[in-house]
């Protein structure tokens, strides 16, 4: 479905990916992992047109990604979340939904004043009505950003995400600050998602959160691909073991 092959980002000196290759299958919960400054969301980054200057190719559905822009390969079907949440803390949640349906979607404004495209933005406040029941955070909806649990910020972003109906979902680290039982009602939500046909590909440190979801696993590390697999058999590779020495989350 999503296939990379020998995908490679050079920051000025800094190798961030190395000739990165692996396929994301249809379907599938495969975990991206490796530690801090891997190249994690680097990659995603590159899948999603925000990094047009990689090197190697990108296909999805055998479209070619290279060259593309943001918004064109969100037309495609690749949705995404940001590690960090980028929010207006002046509007409601419900008022930055919506501007995240207008950034992406780019609706044609000039008929908006004539008021040709009702039906647009009616449908548009349906699917924000259908995103906020999913994710559990209709009650918040007007509430601003300041004053809600942080796992309501972060549902908000799985919102934002999914209300393309996106193929596939690129999440970076969704757990993250999440309390356990926000977690546990997260992997519930992925899961399901699963189930109801969408593939996901997601970073997370969170070990025990990747183990419980996850089909695949990739590991990244300093830029390199170091290991692919299910999750047994990765947790057992050298290069897994030496890459996260020390580090707590191993
Ligand atoms: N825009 C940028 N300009 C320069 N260097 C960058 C840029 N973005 C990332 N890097 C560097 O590329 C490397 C990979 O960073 P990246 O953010 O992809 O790591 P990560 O695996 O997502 O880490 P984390 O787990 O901390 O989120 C790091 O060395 C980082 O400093
Ligand atoms: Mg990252």
């Amino acid at each position: 479905m999503l296939r990379l092959n020998n995908v490679s980002v050079n920051f000025g000196g800094v190798k961030a990916l190395t000739d990165v290759t692996f396929d994301v299958p249809a379907h599938k919960i495969t975990a991206l992992i490796g530690p801090n400054g891997a190249g994690k969301t680097t990659l995603f980054n590159s899948i999603t047109g925000f990094i047009p200057h990689f090197t190697g190719e990108i296909h999805f559905h055998n479209v070619k990604l290279n060259g593309k822009l943001p918004h064109e390969i969100f037309h495609i079907g690749i949705s995404r979340t940001f590690q960090n949440l980028n929010l207006i803390n002046e509007l409601t949640l419900r008022e930055n939904m919506f501007l995240g349906v207008i950034g992406k979607e780019k609706p044609p404004i000039f008929k908006s004043f004539f008021r040709l495209n009702k039906g647009y933005w009616k449908n548009v406040e349906q699917r924000i009505d259908d995103m906020l029941y999913l994710t559990g955070i209709k009650k918040w909806e007007n509430s601003k950003p300041g004053s809600v649990p942080y796992g309501v910020l972060k549902n908000l972003e799985m919102a934002r995400a999914l209300i393309s109906n996106p193929k596939i979902l690129l999440l970076d680290e969704p757990a993250a600050g999440l309390n356990s039982k926000e977690k546990e009602n997260l992997a519930e939500l992925i899961g399901m998602l699963n189930t109801k046909g969408h593939t996901i590909l997601m970073v997370e440190h969170d070990m025990s959160f990747v183990s419980t979801l996850s089909d695949y696993v990739v590991c990244l590390n300093f830029g390199k691909l170091i290991a692919r697999g299910t999750f047994d058999e990765i947790r057992n590779s050298p290069d897994v073991i030496k890459a996260y020495l020390g580090d707590e989350d191993a």
